[in-house]
């Protein structure tokens, strides 16, 4: 974190990310994508969030293989040792997340292309891709981003032979991109991706490509947890996401209460600070707070991925950055507040006081793109808000109940 000029929270890992490292070994990655592709995995896990990537989820569940591997105390070993602190994995939902992709238009299409052995095929590149910049060549990456969990492990299961593409950026402390190379096939890389902004070049130049995710969080008690939901929302299957995430989350808080009340059943004078107390119960408060609003009503999560669509969901930061310009956002988003003509009841409002309170006081807020502080010039709006806490289906629905949409999506 320090080379990169990045500032590293005393309790987190110093390293932003390794280089690639070895994991599998060749029978290993063939026993990985037996796992994988058996008809069980890809009869209950398979879909296809974005054309032309197929996603597995919850393979673990299908596959004691893809389970005991990511658990094993071994590979928690390697993958703590390689993040130089303890981990644990977020939750089993978020074990061996796998993207895809590989030729076919439908979800059928492509698990019949999916074989055991992995594929050296390369596909011929044009001149131009094989130019390919993804730090200039804004409509072919994912762009600039922080992960929605503290920390990721990222394993290779193809041949990258002739791939283009397919490293991360890291974005450094001074604005410049630092180049981390991707994995070979049966190799990892592990990133400290909920601190460190980074973008993924696409890759092109192979018939497929199979990487497989597990994400982590630090393992020890009283080291902040960043996790958010953000990102998985649009694709999660939010009924076997969210008891999940509640079981975790509420096992972190025992886990939190538990090593305090040991401190002070030990010494009981320690309950004496206040200071100290106070930090734990607002922390805590906090942490339990964004358990409940990270966990958006499906039904809800899908009338406005509907209406705005999942690219909006996405994009959500990037299009308040333009709304922010132009000539009505002061006048339409400070009526919407005064107003609260969106969702008058809801707990936001209590929400955007409390956080208005802490900009007041110059204390820094949580959020999803790290550590917050509240800098410009204007008004802190509802939109702000929303997107301060992850909450992006919510933050469009206030887009357009202001009237901010309407004019952006004309102009767009
Ligand atoms: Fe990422």
């Amino acid at each position: 974190m320090q080379e990169l000029l990045l500032n590293q929270s005393a309790t987190a890992s110093p390293i932003a990310g390794t280089t690639p490292f070895p994991l599998l070994s060749r029978e290993g990655v063939r026993a990985y994508r037996r796992a994988l592709f058996q008809k069980k995995v890809l009869d209950q896990c398979a879909s296809s969030p974005f054309p032309g990537t197929l996603v597995l989820r919850d393979a673990e569940k299908q596959s004691n293989f893809i389970k005991d591997f990511w658990t094993h105390p071994e590979t928690m070993r390697i993958m703590c040792e390689a993040m130089g602190v303890p981990l644990d994995v977020i939750m089993p939902t978020e074990i061996g997340h796998t993207n895809i992709q590989v030729e076919g238009a439908t979800v059928s299409d492509m698990t019949k292309n999916l074989n055991i052995e992995p594929t050296a095929e390369k596909v011929e590149l044009t001149v131009e891709e094989r130019a390919y910049d993804p730090l200039k060549d804004v409509s072919t990456i994912i762009p600039w981003h922080y992960d929605s969990y503290p920390y990721v492990c990222v394993l290779m299961l193809s041949e990258t032979e002739g791939m283009i593409g397919g490293e991360t950026y890291i974005k450094k402390g001074d604005g410049t991109a630092k180049k981390v190379e991707g994995p070979r096939i049966g190799h990892a890389v592990m990133l400290q991706g909920g601190e460190v902004e980074h973008l993924a070049a696409r890759a092109k130049g192979v018939k497929e490509r199979i990487s497989t995710i597990t994400s982590y969080r630090s393992g020890v008690p009283t080291v902040y947890d960043s996790s958010y939901m953000t990102n998985v929302r649009p694709y999660a299957n939010l009924n076997s996401l969210y008891p999940e995430w509640t079981q975790y989350r509420l096992r972190k808080l025992r886990d939190e209460i538990t090593h305090y009340l040991n401190k002070v059943e030990k010494e009981p004078e320690l309950a004496l600070d206040q200071v100290a107390l106070e930090k734990l119960v607002t922390e805590q408060a906090d942490y339990l707070q964004r358990t409940s609003r990270q966990m958006i009503a499906p039904k809800e999560h899908r009338r406005i991925l509907k209406a705005y669509g999942s690219a909006a969901y996405y994009d959500a930061p990037k299009i308040w950055r333009t709304v922010q310009s132009l000539p009505e956002f002061g006048e339409f988003a400070s009526s919407a507040d005064k107003n609260r003509v969106w969702m008058p009841e809801s707990v936001y409002w209590m929400d955007l006081k409390s956080s208005n309170e802490a900009i007041r006081l110059g204390r820094p807020l949580k959020a999803t793109m790290g550590n917050f502080i509240w800098d410009k010039e204007r008004q802190y709006y509802m939109g702000d808000e929303l997107l301060r806490q992850g909450l992006n289906e919510l933050f469009l629905d206030w887009l357009g109940t202001s009237g901010l949409w309407d004019i952006y999506h004309k102009l767009a």
